[in-house]
């Protein structure tokens, strides 16, 4: 059988924001790689036995003293490598060329002249033999090390790439990962297919059928037992599961009350009814607002929603006895921060916002079949898995769901006017086009009440606020431009629509200051 990661690459960090970004286009081309802190112990390299390194950018300067540098079991190896920003500065300082540091640091949009011949370069349709490119970096090589030509100038810099073609070691001053630089992808290519000699068998098909494969070997003839939210993650880990495992998978959905509208209903129907999945569906509402009666400090709110979850969830857990393994959502991202430098102790449980840690007395094993995977790469292995494109490209929602949007005491009222006016938004946005443009876009249940007139009467009524941000990464956002017109024709809406508001808001504040949910 085809193993997928047997043609794979290493990915040294150096701490670039973009070294995730490295890993993502690598495995777009189809390869196999992983990310490793760059003090990672030579054992698990060699046992990683990757066909090539790649070495990210940073954001140090190779000239001071205790500059992070690339383990020497790289140079020992035989294998090509190339560096990238800042790998391409350590690489020529250990290989014993010169890098100077400059006073300041350039970022932006360079364009470089480059050397046709050299095999990094093949395959590009740039008939000047220029390409726009994206730099960011402080430090340049100002002396090649021995062996190396320069294959790529600017006008500024005499040395934006270099080669020493013989050992297939390579060197970029310029990100190829970002979109930012033109053909970025080829160039990766020629680096992962042509120069390291790995084909591309990292596909959405081959990683689904290698899936089911390891989950069939994983768990035998076992029961296993999967907290499905509806989210991205879990549900992918179901559709996958079942397929893998069928009736041997339980999946023990909890409704909390907190759930947007009909959300409950559409996770049924999805898996269910439409996949056959085996799933029980707890309906906890009246529990989860028992216990919120009377709390309005936000983390006591989270706290209490985390902890009834758990509770429910192991009431149902008891009564699927035989269950041996518990299958979570966990994906790549969260294995490579919860690793930490060189301590090669990536096997953390997810300490899920949602979830919260389940109790070690379940004694459950764990399986988690996305642990390799990036988001995107879990949004197209769903598609692959026929899971509606809605479900998979849905915004975030917060594991404490309404919870954390309805301001001060919870309450089945707030959150039943929530539910409506959200679900107008959201509507509304996709009607026009904007859903897919806006990161994450929600309402917000305000406690405040405000003078309002409906029809000759006076009402006063609470107020609830739009929310919607564009974020890369969710750490920072900006407040989203949506046109005038919109937002008053869904204000409009909401306040016909909906009985017991006063008015509507839209939310203006970027993150930070503010953060995304209002809590
Ligand atoms: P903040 O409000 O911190 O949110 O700017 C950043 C992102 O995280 C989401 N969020 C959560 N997601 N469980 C989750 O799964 C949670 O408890 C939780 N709290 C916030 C939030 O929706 C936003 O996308």
């Amino acid at each position: 059988m085809l193993d997928i990661h047997d043609h794979r690459i290493l990915i040294l960090d150096f701490g670039s924001q973009y070294t995730q970004l490295i890993a993502r286009r690598i495995r777009e081309i189809g390869v196999y790689c992983e990310i490793y802190p760059y003090d990672v112990a030579p054992e698990r390299l060699a046992q990683f036995a990757p066909k090539g390194v790649v070495l990210s950018g940073g954001p140090e300067s190779v000239t001071l003293d205790e500059a992070p540098q690339a383990p020497t079991w790289i140079f020992e190896s035989g294998l090509p490598i190339l560096g990238i920003c800042y790998g391409m500065q350590t690489m020529a300082a250990q290989l014993q060329g010169q890098v100077a540091a400059s006073s300041k640091r350039e970022f932006g949009h360079a364009t470089i002249n480059f050397e046709p011949s050299s095999p990094l370069f093949a395959h590009l349709t740039a008939p000047q033999q220029q390409l726009h490119v994206w730099m960011s970096h402080g430090d340049k090589v100002t002396q090649l090390p021995q062996g190396f030509h320069a294959i790529a100038h600017t006008s500024s810099a005499p040395i934006a790439a270099m080669a020493c073609e013989e050992k297939k070691y390579y060197g970029v001053q310029f990100h190829p990962e970002v979109t930012h630089t033109e053909q970025g992808l080829t160039l990766l290519k020629n680096f992962v297919v042509e120069i390291c000699g790995c084909d591309c068998r990292w596909t959405a098909e081959q990683i689904v059928q290698a899936s089911i494969d390891s989950v069939r070997q994983q768990v035998g003839s076992d029961e296993v037992l999967l907290g499905l939210s509806g989210g991205v993650d879990s549900s992918v880990v179901a559709a996958l599961l079942h397929q893998a495992i069928g009736e041997q998978l339980t999946c023990v959905f909890v409704d909390n009350g907190l759930l947007r509208l009909n959300e409950g209903d559409q996770v049924m129907q999805t898996f269910a009814d439409n996949l056959g999945v085996k799933v029980i569906r707890v309906n906890a509402e009246e529990r989860f607002l028992n216990a919120l009666k009377g709390i309005a400090d936000p983390e006591l709110k989270r706290k209490k929603i985390g902890n009834l979850f758990i509770e429910v969830f192991e009431e149902q857990a008891a009564d699927c006895q035989n269950a041996k393994w518990l299958a979570q959502g966990t994906i790549y991202p969260d294995v490579i921060e919860s690793a930490g430098a060189a301590s090669g102790k990536a096997h953390v449980i997810k300490s899920h916002h949602n979830v919260g840690g389940l109790p070690e007395h379940m004694q459950l094993k764990l399986v988690e079949p996305l642990r390799e995977l990036f988001k995107d790469e879990v949004r197209r292995i769903g598609e692959q898995l026929n899971l509606p494109h809605e479900l998979l490209y849905r915004h975030p929602f917060p594991g404490p769901g309404l919870g954390v949007r309805i301001l001060g005491e919870v309450t089945k009222q707030a959150a039943d006017v929530l539910r409506l006016a959200d679900d107008i938004f959201i509507q509304e946005l996709r009607a026009h086009h904007l859903y897919d443009k806006v990161s994450q876009a929600f309402a917000v249940y305000l406690p405040v009440k405000s003078v309002g007139v409906t029809g000759d009467a006076r009402c006063y009524e609470p107020v609830v606020a739009l929310r919607a941000v564009e974020t890369v990464d969710f750490m920072t956002a900006k407040w989203s431009e949506l046109p005038y017109d919109f937002l008053a024709h869904v204000s409009n809406r909401i306040l016909n629509e909906v009985p017991g508001l006063s008015r509507v808001t839209y939310d203006i504040s970027g993150k930070p200051p503010a953060t995304i949910e209002w809590e």
